[in-house]
């Protein structure tokens, strides 16, 4: 179990007050957790600018009626195969599918290999979750 520390914060009454409102919506039951979950995300964003190990998720929605476009996706992802540590494909509908890529790599080939992805026509959407290896953050 990790030593706590306690430490004491000035801000202004109002700001204070948002912050309590955020954090009642965002369903955290105190102060130091909702903090804590700010300092992580501090921690994550500098390791995506640094050029540290990251984690994270490339999700992308297609039509799997295109079928040269399955095959350039799955070229692309051979090519990325260093970096691509799990994928799952669900089928949403009789037209679409949503395939989830779980990546861990430096930040520039996971950003690359989403570029990639995403550059190919017929990919509907693309998101990158930019998360963390965990090594970093407690
Ligand atoms: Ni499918």
């Amino acid at each position: 179990m990790p030593k706590l520390v306690r430490f004491g914060i000035s801000l202004e009454k109002e700001l204070l007050a948002k912050f309590d409102k955020h954090i009642s919506k965002k369903k955290y039951q105190n102060r130091s957790e909702a903090i804590r979950d700010l300092i992580r995300e501090e921690i994550v964003k500098t390791e995506w600018l640094k050029d540290k190990e990251v984690a994270g998720t490339i999700t992308l929605v297609y039509d799997h009626h295109k079928r040269e476009l399955i095959n350039k996706l799955t070229d692309i992802q051979h090519d990325f195969h260093e970096l691509i540590i799990s994928t799952q494909h669900i089928h949403l509908d009789h037209d679409n599918c949503l395939e989830i890529i779980a990546v861990k790599s430096k930040p520039k080939e996971a950003q690359k290999l989403a570029d990639t992805l995403k550059s190919i026509k017929g990919v509907k959407h693309e998101t990158l979750s930019m998360s963390s290896t965990g090594k970093e953050i407690i």
